[in-house]
């Protein structure tokens, strides 16, 4: 029984497999949180558990000076009657007043997981999987009602939160501000995690101590952004990969968000996440109903990699939809690093056989094969083949490819427009823009007015077309700007702050017409490489472009901080040329596979640039990885070492099949150390009772050895090796696979 009541005294247990979250309903009929933590034993009453301490505060009960909602640990919270901490909501009424009062009205218990209108959420495929409590609250002065939403799965520390607004009324309100959820935390000994970078460098792990005051990330450049992913984890300060207490929050949306700890002056922590409140209001009229999106809250006491790979469980298995959800990824070759926008058939038909050739499975076509698109300053919106390139047309390359044996994917940009574009011509009024006021380019490009479906409407027309008329297995799915200027010439001037969030509901709407034609078709999403790699477009896209970065080296730590949330099979890593185009790095072809195993695996190079030993090793890349792939794309994922810590000179991880059977590990050093200390990695996720051959070593291993006492990895500095690693030098890595000796050696290369 996941969900447990106490029907008196209205408490309300969830309990997951190793976590609980207790609330009640307080004396004033607001909401009180009791506890979320590590699981307990349900009992008929848990008030003891928040017992209330007098200071000097504004009460909220007259008669009794301790009920001051400043004091209390609350569920949802609202601003303006004694509590002076950041709340979770707050509507603007006709008369100007932003003061709320919801209290209880009833519960609803049911079965599963009811789906969120029009937005991104986990689900469930049979009932039993969990069990959603639904409370019910009204503010009956203004005639709003209010109602949270908890759904807890029977077998994950997972409880998932989201709230939604009706005006029962005939009064317009406006929303000024709706979290999805808020957590009061009793004390704030704790760390925030949060995952934040640029353009090609994305999601690099941060941590910081919390202190007094608001500690926060936000986007307010209407895709969840580069900069911060809509992810916060709080950890206690030892809490390490697998040790401790760890608390995730994660937004299942892709648009401006919020997430934020305000420790307050009697150090407790709330910690509130969702849709971004800064330049956000939405006009509820009387009948009308609002709904934020869900955020996932995971739980471990056993450290921060159990916690990732309840996220990765669940995500891969109740977040990603569709055929490709459980199916292999193809190899994928695309063509953007090798050849620009400078192609044309000839040259994409040479590549693709010599790519065949290697073993290559799926051809993408990138950017620049529409319109007059022959760099980035035209043509988005005029999803036309450019008949200039590709004078047979699509459906003739698509059928020449598929005749290799190839599967054929194409590049999309479907927000955008070129103002150099016979699109932008015949529709102006199609951009996101503010009358009388200059638009802000980015890369030559503006945005769509998504919350218009006319523009909506002719974008699917078109990409259905182009759909249909070929066989196209793959749509790389890009959105390379962010918003300026944000205003829609088709809503009204108080509907204005709505433009971000009824976008982003249009960028969904798409997504989910095009996923419902075309149920084969594999979705890559991607934002200038990782600025929307996010939770939301998990749902439609069951794999992202993880990073422009391509670099091994960068892609270290990009691969690494993206693990903290999201799946393997969910992160897009190809093989480039050297010296690679971001950095100019230079690493072996080696290294860079090993590397880009981690992922949806692909290369994206031009082949007929390779020499034919360099061909022969892509051959055998691309053979290993097919030999590998269920493992790497859907086997459990530990990290072992991070390029965060320790000057991140070695980074580590590895993958574990279901049955324990069999192990991949990755082992990465960036610069050569001369005479290195000894050094043993060790391993996770093994059978300890599982006897192993480890490729590369003459002896095997039991796992509770490889657990404890570690794979030996340094060798003799002199050259002589005994086992282990074989190279040296700079950029450095190896892979070693695991196989239990009753299934025969794995050894790669
Ligand atoms: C940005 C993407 O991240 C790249 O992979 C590529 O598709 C370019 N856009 C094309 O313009």
């Amino acid at each position: 029984m996941p969900v447990m009541m106490n029907k008196d005294l209205l408490q309300f247990h969830l309990q997951g497999q190793n976590v609980s979250y207790i609330f009640h309903v307080m004396e004033n009929g607001q909401l009180g949180q009791l506890y979320y933590g590590k699981k307990l034993r349900d009992r008929a009453d848990f008030s003891h558990l928040s017992k209330r301490e007098t200071r000097v505060a504004s009460s909220y009960i007259e008669e009794d000076p301790s009920f001051s909602l400043d004091l209390i640990k609350q569920e949802y919270p609202g601003y303006g009657t004694s509590d002076y901490r950041e709340p979770a909501f707050q509507i603007q009424q006709p008369d100007g007043s932003r003061i709320s009062n919801f209290t209880y009205r009833s519960f609803e218990l049911v079965k599963g997981k009811p789906e969120l209108p029009s937005l991104p959420a986990t689900y469930v495929e049979k009932e039993d999987e969990a069990e959603t409590l639904l409370i019910y609250l009204e503010d009956a002065y203004t005639n709003l009602a209010l109602t949270l939403m908890y759904t807890v799965y029977h077998d994950r520390d997972v409880i998932v939160r989201s709230s939604s607004f009706k005006n029962n009324g005939d009064l317009t309100h406006e929303i000024k501000r709706a979290h999805s959820a808020s957590v009061d935390f009793p004390d704030a000994d704790y760390e925030m995690l949060q995952l934040s970078g640029s353009w090609s460098r994305e999601r690099h792990i941060h941590e910081r101590r919390l202190m007094p005051g608001v500690q926060s990330i936000q986007s307010t450049r209407g895709t969840s952004s580069s900069q911060h992913n809509p992810f916060l984890a709080l950890k206690r300060p030892m809490t390490t990969e697998h040790n401790g207490e760890v608390y995730g929050f994660s937004l299942v949306y892709s648009g401006n968000f919020s997430a934020q700890v305000e420790v307050d002056h009697y150090h407790t922590s709330r910690v509130t996440m969702g849709i971004n409140p800064f330049d956000f209001s939405w006009k509820l009229n009387g009948g009308e109903h609002f709904q934020t999106p869900e955020v996932v809250m995971a739980y471990s006491h056993n450290g921060i990699n159990e916690l990732s790979r309840t996220y990765h469980e669940l995500y891969r298995s109740r977040l990603a939809r569709g055929v490709w959800r459980d199916t292999e990824r193809p190899v994928l070759l695309n063509n953007w690093e090798a050849t620009y926008f400078d192609f044309d058939e000839d040259k994409l038909l040479n590549i693709a056989r010599k790519a065949k050739k290697t073993g290559v499975e799926l051809f993408v076509l990138d950017d620049g094969w529409f319109g007059k698109r022959n760099d980035d300053k035209t043509s988005l919106g005029d999803w036309f083949v450019d008949s200039a390139k590709l004078p047979n047309g699509l459906p003739t390359l698509v059928r020449q490819i598929n005749d290799l044996g190839m599967m054929f994917g194409l590049w999309f940009e479907p927000e955008m427009i070129s103002k150099e574009s016979e699109l932008y011509r015949k529709h102006p009024e199609w951009v996101i823009q503010v009358p009388g006021r200059s638009h802000s380019i980015g890369r030559h490009q503006l945005i769509l007015d998504f919350t218009n479906s006319e523009v909506v409407d002719y974008i699917y027309e078109r990409m259905a077309g182009l759909l249909t008329e070929s066989n196209i297995e793959y749509v790389k799915w890009d959105m390379n700007r962010y918003m300026t200027e944000v205003g829609s010439l088709q809503l009204h001037s108080d509907q204005q702050a709505e433009v971000p969030h009824r976008y982003i509901l249009g960028v969904y709407d798409l997504y989910e017409r095009l996923i419902a034609a075309f149920p084969h078709v594999l979705f890559e999403s991607c934002a200038s490489g990782g600025a929307r790699f996010d939770p939301g477009m998990l749902y439609y896209a069951p794999q992202g472009w993880t990073s422009d970065d391509t670099d091994a080296i960068e892609r270290l730590s990009i691969q690494y901080g993206t693990s903290m949330v999201y799946p393997l099979s969910s992160m897009g890593a190809h093989v480039s040329a050297v010296p690679n185009h971001q950095v100019k790095r230079i690493t072996t072809l080696d290294t860079r596979a090993n590397v880009a195993y981690f992922g949806a695996f692909g290369y994206e190079l031009d082949v007929t640039k390779m020499s034919d030993d360099e061909l022969n090793q892509m051959e055998h890349q691309i053979d290993w990885y097919k030999e590998n792939r269920t493992l790497l794309q859907y086997g459990t994922f530990f990290r072992l070492l991070s390029p965060f810590q320790n000057g991140g000179n070695e980074t580590s991880w590895m993958v574990v099949s279901q049955d324990q059977k069999k192990a991949i590990v990755g082992y990465y050093q960036v610069l050569a150390e001369p005479n290195p200390g000894f050094k043993r990695l060790l391993l996770h996720g093994l059978d300890k009772e599982q006897e192993y051959c480890v490729s590369g070593y003459k002896e095997t291993f039991f796992g509770d050895e490889l657990m404890s006492a570690g794979l030996q990895l340094s060798s003799g500095y002199d050259g002589s090796q005994t086992g282990g690693l074989e190279e040296s030098g700079d950029y450095s890595s190896h892979v070693f696979v695991l196989t239990g000796v009753d299934q025969g050696r794995g050894d790669k290369s």
